[in-house]
């Protein structure tokens, strides 16, 4: 071969090769996006410049699973499949019979049309403000269906306040009819039970990716009703305050997951941010600062946004303990220290944390405006059925080096004649009518013997916030007292990030996983006595939270919660006690409420 001749073919040869490689690149990086955009042009037409989907979803042995697409697949989203594949996409799950469509029907939201509103107007707002959030595009498309009707009947719609013995049942059928008209039909008891049927209702409504479109179920029969009357949620707002927009937040998303009281631990030791009409110098000198108080109105208007959304409000102010700042101005009024030890040191001597304070229970005037205080909460919240009189964590070393005249052998009978005259005061309050629930938290004082001493049975509800090895549960119940339980391995939110202060595992380390707080389920445990336990409450104290991860320490441990309060399923001993359906339904709804969190989660 001659020199030009090699020349020329390693030319010819290396622009073949580079040629190939070019062309296998190309292929590499176009071939399967050509082929799929040609199936999905017609399908994916949202505003936002999209990347074509690749998998669609089949149901295979109650699970969705995805699958690459083909060019002659039908594509499902994820969304959907799960929707209409195995288990409900329930939250929590319904208690009695439910059959659901294994169809889906597309619709618009201007199709909602509502019969008998006026019945529920708020609750029928929020629900077409829920599947309005749910909408992701303004594309409007042929929709599957003519109309959406709902269709509400409520036997005793004069009944406006939620009580223990409040009937929340509710009925669901979802029915399609011949000339492609579904009607919503949900039947209950009270208000309260037309509204759970609503936030069930909303949770068989869907927006579906691939099409752009809202969907709903074909067809469904739910019938449902809850296992305990008190589900409750606590939130602090004394370490740290929270404006009255991120308690919304909290508020709307107990109410999609049918938690239905709200314990508002409006002060402690650190602050008093509620402006009480009747003695508003709490406030004054106890809020952070001017702008972190909470003004009556706003305190009624929050109670009332609870109220529509099947929430009632329990007000605390704590007492006699973690209660410091707020309560110092006795002396310059005339009235006498009200507060002793407060703001004391070292601390530890005096209070679990600092910093310290405990009202003075020889000063008379402390009961005045204890009856005062009361009374101011009982209009606020205009909850008369139960109240919550605090009693937590009292520290007998501040009282025995602070009282001057106490002769007192055992202070815990100074303590126990201090709950009964703060009991007579609110009672004066009251209209001189007895409060039927009373509530405090489980201390010494609720402990044997000074408990059956000072405590009245058939009144006193106890708030057992102990480990849940404890005695104090069982003991309470054989000593027939009904408990709230708030177990702190299980249902203490806010454990689980250290102390505040020193470095170190925290009294209440570690944190408890959404499966803990799931799987607790005293009463089976210890065998205890049901009827005695009025329900539970998750406790979220704010040492280390303020409304900035506030949603992320609630959520979705709460809806974890609220499942195990309203359903109370059975453990499954073969799988950490969960059922398989849990993870599922779970992520839907963490899904669920993060895409409305975007939209109206945080609207008034
Ligand atoms: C539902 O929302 C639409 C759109 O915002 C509104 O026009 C309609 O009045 C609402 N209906 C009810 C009952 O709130
Ligand atoms: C409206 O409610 C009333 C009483 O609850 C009931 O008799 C009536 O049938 C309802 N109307 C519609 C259209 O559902
Ligand atoms: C001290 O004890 C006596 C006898 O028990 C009692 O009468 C008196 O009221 C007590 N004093 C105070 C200040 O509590
Ligand atoms: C306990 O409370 C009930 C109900 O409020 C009341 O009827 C009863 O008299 C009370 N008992 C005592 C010893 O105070």
């Amino acid at each position: 071969m001659k020199q030009g001749e090699l020349r020329r073919t390693l030319i010819v040869a290396t622009f073949l090769c580079f040629s190939l490689f070019v062309y296998l690149y190309w292929q590499q990086g176009t071939r399967p996006l050509h082929s799929l955009v040609l199936t999905y042009k017609r399908i994916y037409t949202s505003s936002r410049k999209s990347y074509p989907a690749q998998w669609t979803w089949h149901c295979v042995n109650q699970k969705c699973e995805r699958h690459i697409v083909s060019e002659k697949s039908i594509i499902t989203g994820l969304s959907t499949c799960n929707m209409l594949c195995g288990s409900t996409q329930l939250w929590p799950q319904p208690t009695g019979p439910v059959t659901l469509g294994s169809k889906a029907l597309s619709f618009n939201h201007a199709q909602l049309q509502f019969a008998n509103s006026t019945l529920l107007n708020e609750a029928l707002a929020s629900f077409n403000d829920t599947v309005l959030s749910l909408v992701r595009s303004d594309v409007t498309k042929r929709p599957d269906l003519n109309k959406f009707i709902v269709r509400i009947h409520i036997t005793h719609s004069a009944i406006s306040r939620l009580k223990l013995k409040t009937d929340e049942s509710y009925s669901l059928t979802l029915k399609c009819t011949k000339n492609k008209e579904i009607v919503a039909s949900i039947g209950a008891k009270t208000y309260f039970g037309a509204r759970h049927g609503l936030e069930t209702l909303a949770q068989l409504i869907w927006w579906d990716d691939y099409r752009q479109t809202l969907m709903v179920l074909k067809g469904a029969t739910i019938q449902d009703k809850p296992k305990f009357p008190y589900r409750g949620l606590m939130i602090d707002t004394a370490r740290n305050f929270m404006s009255i927009e991120s308690l919304k937040r909290v508020l709307i998303g107990m109410s999609a997951t049918k938690l239905n009281i709200f314990h508002w631990h409006l002060s402690d030791s650190q602050s008093f941010p509620v402006v009480l009409p009747r003695v508003p110098q709490l406030a004054k000198t106890g809020a952070y600062g001017p702008e972190k108080t909470y003004l009556p109105e706003e305190v009624k208007a929050l109670v009332e946004f609870a109220r529509v959304r099947g929430i009632r409000t329990i007000l605390e102010v704590d007492t006699p303990a973690h209660a410091g700042n707020g309560w110092d101005w006795g002396p310059r009024e005339g009235l006498g220290e009200l507060a002793v030890c407060v703001n004391e040191r070292p601390w530890s001597l005096y209070c679990g944390e600092p910093p310290c304070g405990q009202l003075n229970p020889e000063n008379p005037n402390v009961y005045d405006v204890l009856e005062k205080i009361y009374r101011d909460l009982l209009e606020l919240s205009g909850e008369k059925e139960i109240f919550h009189l605090g009693g937590d964590e009292v520290n007998l070393e501040c009282w025995a080096q602070h009282l001057q005249k106490t002769n007192y052998s055992d202070l815990h009978d100074l303590w126990g004649e201090f709950t009964l005259k703060a009991l007579e005061r609110l009672q004066k309050a009251n209209d001189n009518q007895p409060i039927p629930h009373v509530i405090l938290w489980s201390s010494k004082l609720t402990k044997r013997p000074y408990l059956t001493k000072y405590l009245n049975k058939s009144q006193m509800t106890v708030q057992s916030w102990g480990g849940s090895q404890w005695s104090d549960t069982p003991d309470l119940i054989a000593d027939g007292y009904q408990v709230l339980i708030s177990h702190v391995d299980a249902w203490y939110l806010d454990c689980g990030f250290g102390r505040w202060r020193e470095t170190g595992e925290a009294a209440c380390d570690p944190y408890r996983p959404w499966q803990v707080v799931y799987n607790h389920r005293p009463w089976q445990q210890f065998r205890l006595n049901k009827n005695q336990i009025l329900g539970g409450e998750a406790c979220l104290w704010t040492e280390q939270v303020d409304e900035s991860n506030l949603d992320t320490r609630l959520w979705p441990r709460a809806a974890a919660f609220a499942e195990r309060m309203w359903s109370d399923p059975e453990l499954d001993t073969t799988t950490f006690g969960i059922q398989e359906d849990v993870y599922t339904r779970l992520s839907t709804l963490r899904d669920r409420k993060s895409k409305k969190s975007k939209k109206s989660w945080a609207k008034p």
